[in-house]
């Protein structure tokens, strides 16, 4: 365990919620940057499985979504010797510190909150008080651990405000307890919208199966959903093609894959129709995904590899977030629990 302690660099901490399916757009927004940074940080990386019970699941679908999210981390390249791997539910103090950190946070400011908002739309029979209340257990989630850098996409950034701002008012009303994080926002941040809508977020809880693609679809799927993706009336690909939504879209994710810019693709193929490029970016695509899903399939096949690294990755995280709980219920007033 004192290997932790003597582990200097700085944190950075993320988690997804195990909903849907992992998709481009999770990797070229999260996970590919976590994999860049574990060089430099100890990367914190959860699957917030406690946050995903905000909107009703299936026991069984979210108990092998979890297992598989895992795994997908592990696929795209996160390296479990050098960061923490887990469960959320698994290390207690998640909701430990989200009990109390509710009680630091205003009604005034969950209100304000568009995802609260937006899902309370979506879920208008069940908008529960867990799916409220979620931006405190976020803040518990990034307090715990003395988080430096939290990536956050653009739906996150208020969610990351908020904690930092309940992390400033406890450390005002005590002592400074919390690191107050700050947000990382990667530099290239190519997004990834939506194949059928592409005036929206590529999301992988997508009702409409084709608008996304997910890190597990076989080939002929990926060559299927590449075929049908949305463009505009043009036929061929110009120097202007990059600010077309549609077609921009399928530029982003051709350069994205092959690691270069917008307009190098743009000029690569200009000229050339639409259904052409889409061959070559289905090809693309299909290159990308089978090394990545040769891993997933190894790990996945592997349960006890899996669980293993999950165990390991709790016992570390319990170890961490016990400093700082413990903190907060000393520096509130709670009575040490007994030893004897
Ligand atoms: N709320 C985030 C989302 O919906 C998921 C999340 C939960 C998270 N806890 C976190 C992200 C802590 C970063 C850090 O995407």
């Amino acid at each position: 365990m004192s290997e932790v302690k003597k582990d200097k660099k700085p944190i950075l901490l993320s988690g997804i919620q195990p909903s849907g399916h992992l998709a481009l757009g999770n990797y070229v927004g999260a996970m590919r940057n976590w994999v860049n940074l574990q060089q430099d940080y100890l990367g914190i990386f959860m699957v917030v499985d406690m946050h995903a019970i905000t909107v009703r699941q299936k026991p069984a679908h979210l108990r092998n979504r979890c297992l598989s999210f895992a795994a997908q981390y592990l696929a795209a390249g996160i390296d479990p010797s050098k960061n923490v791997i887990f469960m959320q539910s698994h290390v207690p103090q998640h909701a430990e510190l989200a009990w109390v950190l509710n009680c630091y946070t205003y009604m005034g400011e969950l209100n304000r909150m568009t995802q609260f908002k937006d899902k309370s739309k979506r879920h208008e029979d069940n908008i529960n008080a867990g799916l409220y209340a979620y931006p405190a257990l976020m803040a518990a989630d990034i307090l715990l651990y003395q988080t430096d850098l939290v990536p956050v996409g653009a739906d996150q950034k208020q969610h990351l405000e908020l904690t930092r701002d309940i992390a400033n008012r406890f450390n005002n009303t005590y002592s400074p307890t919390f690191k107050v994080p700050e947000p990382f926002i990667p530099k290239a941040g190519a997004r990834i919208m939506s194949l059928q809508e592409p005036d929206k977020k590529m999301s992988k809880s997508d009702a409409n199966e084709n608008n996304y693609i997910s890190l597990l679809d076989p080939p002929d799927v990926l060559r299927r959903k590449i075929k049908r993706a949305v463009t505009d009336s043009a036929r061929e690909i110009t120097p202007e093609s990059p600010n077309s939504s549609g077609i921009g879209n399928l530029i982003t994710i051709y350069s994205v894959l092959n690691d270069t810019s917008v307009d190098a693709v743009a000029q690569q193929f200009a000229g050339q129709q639409y259904s052409n490029f889409k061959g070559e970016l289905a090809d693309s695509l299909v290159a990308f995904l089978e090394p990545f899903q040769d891993r997933y399939n190894k790990v996945i096949g592997e349960k006890g590899y899996l669980t293993g690294i999950l165990d390991e990755g709790a016992n570390r995280a319990r170890y961490m977030a016990t400093k700082t709980l413990s903190k907060v219920y000393r520096k509130i007033g709670f009575v040490p629990a007994g030893r004897s």
